[in-house]
């Protein structure tokens, strides 16, 4: 990787990864892109206008700057792709098929963020395997497996080195998540430090994968530097870090702020999104092939949180 596009580089982990990427390789060798403009200037790096639905702006990106790495992070979450699913199919599907046909004319690597979206109810739900049944029942779960085949297909029909794992819900204190089911993981946060209190849109014991952002960021740049002669699956690895339930994330803030309250009112869209999900996932194919190892649990991650988001809140 000398020199790496972001694709919603102004979403919940490209804010941080083009942070970290341009920290690991350069400033002027890390290209933020969106369909925003960003607020303020974008760190120091260059920024460029990228719709992923035109192949065009993608193209001319990746020539202006001789990108060789792209890291496609555009797409709808979960939640909103439910209720915009032919909107979720343009812009997640559409996306990636135009940013893989850019990465051949152009020889480009491309990380992709799969999930455990990628998986459905007649998925094993317990250390859910790297390889096992996937038939998701949301739009968003489509496009995660079909994105996950046509990185397998591109790889093999036109060697484009597409490489990616599947995320858990991310948990972090820069950008806030937008639209997705695992977002209750980030809100709790905001909403015990600044009124004690949080009404949780998800079922007290409703068990999922979760990982705090920098071991997130690690996974991506890790993947994409591993050593391809080591990598029997390439693609859609299984990463995980904690497992964890509305109330048991509760009960850890509460050792913090003991008079946290949490309380309930479920939407039903989004649980039946969590439902269709795995409790927990098995990564031992990404720790055996590349190495991956997480940094964070829940009490680590909780500390964390609870330190950096008082600070950007000015509570502390
Ligand atoms: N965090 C995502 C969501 O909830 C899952 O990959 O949509």
């Amino acid at each position: 990787m000398k020199k790496i596009l972001v694709t919603g580089a102004l979403g919940q982990i490209g804010s941080e990864l083009v942070v970290a990427l341009r920290q690991g390789y350069g400033v002027d060798n890390v290209v933020a892109s969106d369909v925003k403009m960003p607020a303020a200037r974008h760190g120091d790096g260059p920024f460029a206008y990228v719709d992923c639905t035109n192949l065009g702006q993608i193209r001319e990106a990746v020539r202006r700057y001789e990108i060789d790495t792209i890291f496609h992070l555009a797409a709808l979450l979960s939640a909103v792709a439910e209720e915009r699913p032919q909107v979720a199919w343009n812009v997640n599907m559409g996306g990636l098929y135009r940013v893989l046909e850019v990465a051949r004319e152009s020889r480009a690597a491309v990380f992709f963020p799969s999930s455990i979206g990628a998986f459905g109810p007649s998925t094993p739900p317990d250390s859910t395997p790297q390889d096992t049944t996937q038939r998701p029942t949301t739009m968003y779960g489509v496009t995660k497996v079909a994105g996950e085949l046509l990185c397998d297909y591109y790889a093999q029909r036109f060697r484009v080195d597409a490489r990616g794992v599947r995320f858990p819900g991310i948990i972090s204190h820069v950008v806030v998540p937008g639209g997705g089911t695992t977002d209750y993981a980030v809100d709790i946060f905001y909403q015990a430090l600044r009124y004690r209190h949080y009404t949780c849109f998800l079922e007290p014991d409703t068990r999922l994968d979760m990982m705090y952002m920098p071991d997130a960021l690690r996974a991506a740049i890790e993947v994409m530097e591993a050593d391809a002669e080591k990598l029997a699956h390439r693609n859609a690895f299984n990463v995980t870090a904690m497992n964890l339930t509305p109330d048991e994330l509760a009960a850890e803030i509460r050792k913090h702020i003991p008079d946290f309250v949490i309380d309930y009112d479920v939407d039903a869209v989004r649980q039946a999104i969590a439902d269709s999900w795995p409790n927990s996932l098995d990564d031992s194919a990404a720790r055996s092939e590349w190495g991956w190892s997480p940094t964070y649990d829940i009490e680590t991650m909780t500390a964390d949180m609870l330190e950096k988001l008082s600070r950007k809140l000015h509570l502390d």
